[in-house]
């Protein structure tokens, strides 16, 4: 074993790629920086990210690269919830995943290789993880793509006894309990989310329960029932698929209750739920002026308008009902005007009308804005990313840090 300039620990081997890479680091650095060395995802959303020349797994990376990148939720009390999806040559093409931003912080995944079936969950217990991948100058593959998003537990008490949560006009968080990390065996949990005004918007941002047959998901499940009640009739959603399966699913209640269940049994536990939901009012949203000014105007004009049942009929003949009159008023002044200025110029002199013509004189040109030099933030191409995701903006607001070998 020998020591690279990181500190780390290579075998023989390993240490002369190191090396080389440190005596050619313009090389590595060109390479690495075709991806943003530091990605902030979402709490809303998947964000991706891949290794250079991945293209959507049809590329291919470069030999004897030494890259890393950061990932920083943004927070110290939101986590990360990686899924590394990933196809490198053994042994030589390897990926660590720390949990921290330094390598010598614990290895999630401590030099993976290979090219699993299905993407491989890892979660932080802090807010950053330093990706690194390294190759050898043998066979290259397409490398990795990351689906990542900044989460914590908004499970509540709802693991205990059943939770009642008042639903705002703002979105709030649901998850499954120790989400990011595993949900337990045998975890039985139930929600009550209620709206007060109508009706629930619910938004499934990420699903990752056991995978089963989806018509009976006899293991894991979780389930949205339409209403107070649980039971089969007015089930809207059942869930047990793996990540990405079940990517994303909303929907809107028609009852003014939705609950949430989670159900586990003894073995296989994944990531579970993340969900988001808010109040939606059944009533056509208007700007309280407009409501005012109409309603006034229905009940002196229009007691035919204002019987009408449908909403959005009423408001848009509300909205006819003002456009007429004010339209009236503005033609009555208008044609009152128009006689006055008209009577006044027949009753005056003629040459009093023709006013003298100005000598033309040129107006001084105002000095020529220069355009602003451009900041150069040195950011180069990202490789294009698959629909419905968000997609990495340069780092805001961070520290960039370029390769350091
Ligand atoms: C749910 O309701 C909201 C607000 O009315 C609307 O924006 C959204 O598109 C609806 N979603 C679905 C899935 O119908
Ligand atoms: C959406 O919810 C309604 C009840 O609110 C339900 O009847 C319908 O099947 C749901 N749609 C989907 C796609 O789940």
């Amino acid at each position: 074993m020998s020591m690279c300039a990181d500190g780390r620990k290579y075998p023989l081997t390993v240490l002369q790629l190191c090396i080389a890479n440190v005596l050619v680091t313009f090389v590595s650095s060109q390479t690495c920086s075709v991806v943003d060395p530091n990605v902030l995802p979402s709490t809303s959303e998947m964000t991706v990210f891949s290794s250079p020349g991945y293209n959507a797994g049809t590329g291919t990376y470069s030999a004897d690269m030494d890259c890393f990148w950061l990932i920083d939720s943004g927070a110290a009390d939101l986590k990360l919830l990686i899924f590394m999806t990933y196809d490198t040559s053994c042994p030589g093409d390897k990926i660590f995943i720390y949990d921290g931003n330094a390598n010598t912080d614990t290895a999630l995944a401590n030099g993976v290789c290979g090219t699993p079936s299905a993407p491989t969950p890892y979660s932080t217990t802090q807010r950053y993880a330093r990706v690194e991948m390294v190759s050898d100058s043998n066979v290259e593959k397409s490398g990795f793509q990351i689906d990542v998003i900044a989460a914590k537990d908004y499970s509540g008490t709802g693991c205990t006894a059943t939770q009642s949560i008042t639903a705002t006009s703002s979105y709030q968080m649901l998850t499954s309990p120790n989400f990011p990390d595993k949900y337990p065996s045998n975890s039985n949990c139930r929600w009550a989310l209620t709206s007060p005004d109508g009706y629930l918007e619910i938004d499934v941002i990420v699903s990752d329960v056991e995978d089963d047959d989806p018509t009976s998901c006899d293991y894991d499940k979780y389930l949205i029932y339409d209403g107070a009640n649980k039971c089969d009739n007015n089930n809207i959603k059942m869930i047990c698929s793996e990540y990405p399966k079940v990517t994303s699913y909303s929907n809107n209640s028609t009852e003014s209750t939705v609950t949430v269940t989670l159900e586990s049994d003894g073995s296989v536990n994944r990531r579970g739920f993340l969900l988001r939901f808010r109040s939606v009012s059944t009533a056509t949203t208007t700007t309280p002026t407009t409501t005012t000014v109409t309603t006034a105007f229905i009940s002196a004009i229009s007691s035919t308008t204002a019987r009408t049942t449908n909403g959005q009929l009423l408001e848009m003949n509300m909205e006819l009902l003002v456009g007429v009159v004010f339209g009236s008023l503005l033609l009555i002044s208008f044609t009152i005007i128009t006689v006055v200025v008209v009577v006044k110029k027949v009753s005056m002199p003629l040459e009093k009308t023709i006013t003298p013509v100005q000598p033309y004189r040129p107006r001084p040109q105002p000095p020529e804005v220069q355009p602003r030099p451009r900041r150069s933030n040195g950011s180069t191409q990202r490789p294009s990313l698959p629909n419905g995701h968000k997609t990495q903006a340069a780092g805001i607001g961070t520290t960039r840090i370029v390769s350091a070998w």
